[in-house]
């Protein structure tokens, strides 16, 4: 019985050291905003947003800064806008856009992806620009 307890005691050691590591990780394990921005965004807009991606020398216009975007307007993130600027499909136009018009795109992968299985498209494209807007106003600077 006295080995029990000195092992269960070494155990509860054990498992106080390791608390404090696991709690520190309290982040998701998944950044679903932050993948899809280096996924689909960052060969133009560059990995940190700055508008340095690989991409920007083929572009006619440089894409801009996107963590000066809350800046810019007076400290706050103007998230309806960027909802447009991104969804892009209630967007006037007028002469040519270098930027991909993802609300159109989105609704596609979704056709591709579910199939002739029921879905949402609105509500598919609405999740993946919801995700990206709060990823980006993570990356605001003050
Ligand atoms: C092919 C290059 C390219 C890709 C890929 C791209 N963008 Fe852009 N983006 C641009 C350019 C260029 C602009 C500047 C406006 C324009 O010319 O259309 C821009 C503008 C923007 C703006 C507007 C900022 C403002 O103040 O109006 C936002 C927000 C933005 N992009 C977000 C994204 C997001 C989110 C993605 C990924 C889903 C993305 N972009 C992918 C090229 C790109």
């Amino acid at each position: 019985m006295r080995a029990n307890w000195t092992s269960m005691a070494i155990a509860a050691a054990l498992a106080l050291c390791v608390a404090p590591s696991v709690l520190a990780q309290s982040k998701p394990a998944s950044d679903f905003g932050k993948r899809e921005f280096e996924g689909n965004c960052a060969s133009c807009h560059g990995m940190n947003a700055k508008g340095n991606g690989p991409l920007v020398e083929m572009l006619r216009k440089s894409p801009p800064d996107l963590t000066l975007l809350a800046k810019a307007n007076g400290g706050v993130f103007p998230m309806a806008r960027l909802y447009d600027v991104i969804d892009g499909q209630n967007v006037p136009s007028h002469g040519s856009r270098d930027m991909p018009i993802w609300g159109r795109d989105y609704k596609i992968q979704a056709a591709e992806h579910y199939m002739d299985m029921p879905y949402d498209p609105e509500a598919y494209t609405r999740a993946r620009i919801l995700a990206l807007l709060e990823y980006l106003n993570r990356l605001q600077v003050k």
